[in-house]
């Protein structure tokens, strides 16, 4: 008996410093030390030993016992400690590898032209303010002296939401001078941003979505010099100084008297070029002093009060800052575009 617990000592020793991995190490516990195991079958038999050798055995069996729970222990930390720098390798992270960079946008181009010249309206005291797409023809035309009948209103040019054509898709953002008159105490100095709509064909010069910014300056003894002098320093804000303009009469409904402002083509120096189509002038906005009618109707006395208005066409004002040349790669956003900006 001694010289099989000796052998099974030894084998299973040598058998645990051979093992791979948790598996294999408990198939040999299992095999040594279980209840069906090579040790226990061997303590069966003490029984049959002699009173004097009964105690021998009994301690040699726990010693093996003992020897092959401590090399068990050993060997199943030691796999363990195998199994955890194999994993460390294999998730090592090289953090002296250069990242990959996440490309940041930017700004659109119109809303840089936009922004730039909210700042410069906003260095003189005005109010930037937004408003609806979605406008009810009172705003957008009844109370701008835009009656029923006037070819602005036809529903060739205009987006109706509603048979009675009273509710509409913006086509200007001078509807923005109404709601102002309504929500402000006077003197008013506000701009107003946004989309408008019109039933036009997209070519280069024009699209059914364009944006434009509106403004409405009301105070006592507001005069088109005022005008002249404001939108001057706007677009030498935006353009560099001394940008040469031309204000034209024109006819809007809503202004009395009217102009359209244009400023001299950056192409051609004024000369006549393809991009101003011959004209040398590149038409920028319209805008005129405030029709004594329509500061009736929102309650300001014309006798006491004047005031004057503009709306500029946005994409245009882009196109001229950065010199694009067509609109359409404004609404496009192919990036190889937008990047240049
Ligand atoms: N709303 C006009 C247009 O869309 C522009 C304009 C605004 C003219 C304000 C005069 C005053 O053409």
């Amino acid at each position: 008996m001694r010289e099989k617990l000796q052998k099974i000592r030894e084998e299973a020793l040598c058998a645990l410093t051979g093992a791979k991995g948790a598996a294999e190490l408990e198939e040999l516990r299992v095999k040594y030390l279980g209840k069906k195991g090579e040790l226990t079958a061997i303590l069966k038999q003490m029984g049959g030993l002699s009173a004097e050798e009964r105690p021998k055995m009994g301690a040699l069996a726990n010693e093996v016992r003992s020897a092959i729970e401590e090399s068990l222990a050993e060997a199943k930390e030691a796999a363990q400690r195998l199994a955890l720098e194999a994993k460390l390798e294999a998730e090592a992270l090289d953090v002296t590898i250069p990242g990959e960079k996440p490309e940041l946008g930017h700004k659109h181009p119109m809303y840089i032209a936009l922004d730039e010249m909210k700042d410069i309206f906003i260095g003189m005291g005005f109010e930037v303010l937004e408003g609806p797409e979605i406008e009810e023809s009172v705003y957008n035309f009844d109370r701008l002296n835009t009656d029923e009948g006037h070819p602005a209103r036809d529903w060739g040019d205009t987006f109706y939401f509603t048979e009675d054509s009273t509710l509409l898709l913006r086509t200007q953002t001078s509807g923005m001078q109404v709601h102002a008159m309504e929500t402000h105490e006077l003197p008013i100095r506000i701009v107003a941003p946004g989309r408008v709509f019109r039933k036009d064909e997209v070519d280069a010069t024009h699209s059914p979505m364009f944006h434009q910014i509106e403004g409405l300056v009301i105070d006592k003894g507001v005069t088109m010099a005022d005008l002249k002098g404001t939108l001057n320093t706007v677009i030498e804000g935006l353009y560099g100084k001394g940008t040469k303009t031309r204000f034209r009469p024109h006819h809007f409904p809503f202004t009395e008297p009217s102009c359209e402002v244009d400023v001299q083509c950056h192409e051609c120096g004024g000369v006549g070029c393809r991009v101003c189509k011959g004209e040398g002038w590149i038409e920028l906005l319209g805008a005129g002093m405030v029709h004594p009618k329509v500061l009736k109707m929102s309650g300001i006395d014309p006798e006491v009060y004047s005031g004057w208005a503009f709306g500029f066409g946005l994409e245009r004002l882009a196109m001229r800052r950065f010199n694009i040349s067509d609109m359409r790669l404004i609404f496009e956003n192919d990036v190889r575009f937008l990047k240049q900006f």
